[in-house]
C-alpha cells in the first residue's frame, strides 16, 4: 500500500510506493506540475509561477484509488496526479529518455563489416528497424546503410526520414567531388586528415551522411575513428593536456567570397559531469591561435598529442566506400578522414548532408512511442 506523510510545516509530502521506490514532492513542484495548468492540446505549461507564493502550503493531501489529491492553504483548486506520473517524476531521478543511449566506444581494430548496417529498402519501410538502427548509429557514432539506388536524392531522402536537413554555407545537401576553385579541401583530390567537420559553426552540425554515388577513382580510400575513444584515452594517459584541450578556446573559420564564418571552441567540450559532449577537430580550419604567449607551447603540445593519437593505428578504421553505401556518423564525436585520390583514373563523387543531433534524438522518442504504443495494445 502507498502510504503518504505531510511535513509538519506543509510544503513537502512523501509517499512511500508499494513498489518500496520513495520520494519528497515539495508543495512548489507539485503546484507548478498540476495538470489543470497545462494546455490539454499542445501540453505546454501554461501556469504562472510568479501568480503564487513561494511559500506555498498542502491543506490537505490523500491517496484515492492510484491518484493522489492535494489542495492548497490560498486556493480553491484541487490538484490530482497519478501514481504512474509521480513514479516517474521521483525529484532526484532523472527522467527516462529514449534518446539515452550508452555510448559504446571502438577503436581502430574495428571494420566496415562490424558497424551498425541496414539496407536503405529496411530503413525507408520499417520503423522498427529503423528505430533500432538509429539507436545502434547513437551508440558507435558510426554506422552503414547498403544498397542505395544511384539516384542523388536516395541518400538524402532517407537522412530526411530522420530529420529536417541542416542547412550551412555549403547548402542543404553538398557534393564532395574534386572541382574547379574549390572552397573547401574537401573539394579537391587532396588527402583530408581526419577531422570534424564545420567546428567554425557555432553550433557544429550533429550527424553527417555521406552517400557515395561513385569512387572509381585510384585512392580516395576513407579513414574513421571514435573521438570519444581518443579524448578517453588521452584524458586516462595524459589529463593535463585533456585538460587544456577542455578548457582552453581556440577559434575556428571558414571564409570565402560570401562567407566569413568564424567561433572560438574547445577542441574537447564535457558535461559538468565531466563526460563527453563533443570533439572539434579540424586542423584545416583551426584559425590562428590566439591564447597568451606564455600558454601557447603546453597548447599546442597537447594539441600536437591529440592529433597525433588521430594517426594512431590503434584508432584509425581503414577502409573504401561503394558506390550504393553510405556512411552516417555523429560529426560531434567521429572523425573522418579520407586518402587523396587521382581524378584522371576515375570519378569520385559523395553526396553529403546534416541532420541534427536534436531531430536525431527526436526520431528516437517518436520511433519508440509508436512501438510502446504497440506493446501495450
Ligand atoms: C568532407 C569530407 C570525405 C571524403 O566532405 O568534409 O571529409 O571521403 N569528405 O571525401
Ligand atoms: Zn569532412
Amino acid at each position: 500500500m502507498t502510504t503518504l506523510t505531510l511535513r509538519a510545516d506543509r510544503r513537502a509530502l512523501t509517499l512511500v510506493f508499494d513498489t518500496g521506490d520513495a520520494a519528497t514532492y515539495p508543495a512548489l513542484f507539485l503546484r507548478d506540475n498540476c495538470p489543470s495548468g497545462f494546455h490539454p492540446q499542445t501540453l505546454e505549461r501554461e501556469f504562472d509561477l510568479t501568480s503564487i507564493s513561494p511559500d506555498i502550503e498542502i491543506a490537505s493531501a490523500e491517496i484515492s484509488g492510484t491518484d493522489l489529491v492535494v489542495t492548497w492553504q490560498s486556493e480553491a483548486l484541487e490538484s490530482r496526479f497519478t501514481f504512474p506520473w509521480l513514479l516517474t517524476h521521483r525529484p532526484g531521478q532523472p527522467t527516462k529518455d529514449p534518446a539515452d543511449v550508452e555510448l559504446r566506444l571502438w577503436r581502430g581494430e574495428t571494420k566496415k563489416g562490424d558497424l551498425p548496417t541496414a539496407t536503405a529498402a529496411e530503413l525507408l519501410g520499417n520503423d522498427e528497424a529503423l528505430l533500432s538502427f538509429l539507436i545502434e548509429t547513437k551508440r558507435t557514432g558510426l554506422s552503414l546503410v547498403t544498397d542505395l539506388a544511384d539516384d542523388p536524392e536516395a541518400g538524402m531522402m532517407l537522412a530526411r526520414r530522420i530529420g529536417f536537413l541542416r542547412e550551412t554555407n555549403f547548402g542543404v545537401t553538398f557534393d564532395v567531388m574534386s572541382k574547379p576553385d574549390p572552397n573547401n579541401l574537401a573539394y579537391t583530390s587532396h588527402a583530408l586528415p581526419l577531422h570534424t567537420d564545420l567546428s567554425n559553426q557555432e553550433l557544429v552540425p550533429g550527424f553527417q551522411f555521406l552517400h557515395c554515388m561513385a569512387n572509381e577513382a585510384t585512392g580516395g580510400g576513407s579513414t574513421f575513428a571514435d573521438g570519444f575513444a581518443i579524448a578517453e584515452d588521452l584524458r586516462a594517459e595524459d589529463p593535463q593536456a585533456f585538460e587544456l584541450l577542455a578548457t582552453t578556446p581556440i577559434p575556428f573559420r571558414f571564409q570565402d567570397g560570401d562567407y566569413d564564418i568564424r567561433k572560438h571552441h574547445t577542441v574537447i567540450d564535457r558535461n559538468a559531469d565531466g563526460s563527453l559532449v563533443e570533439l572539434r577537430f579540424n586542423g584545416h580550419i583551426a584559425a590562428v591561435f590566439d591564447m597568451p604567449s606564455d600558454k601557447m607551447e603546453a597548447y599546442y603540445k597537447a594539441y600536437r598529442t591529440l592529433m597525433q593519437k588521430s594517426r594512431d593505428p590503434a584508432y584509425v578504421m581503414t577502409t573504401r566506400l561503394e558506390a550504393g553505401e553510405m556512411i552516417i556518423f555523429d560529426n560531434r564525436r567521429a572523425l573522418h578522414g579520407r586518402a587523396a585520390f587521382d581524378p584522371s583514373t576515375g570519378f569520385r563523387h559523395l553526396r553529403g548532408c546534416y541532420v541534427d543531433r536534436g531531430e536525431f534524438d527526436s526520431r528516437i522518442r517518436v520511433l519508440s512511442r509508436r512501438q510502446m504504443a504497440v506493446q501495450a495494445a
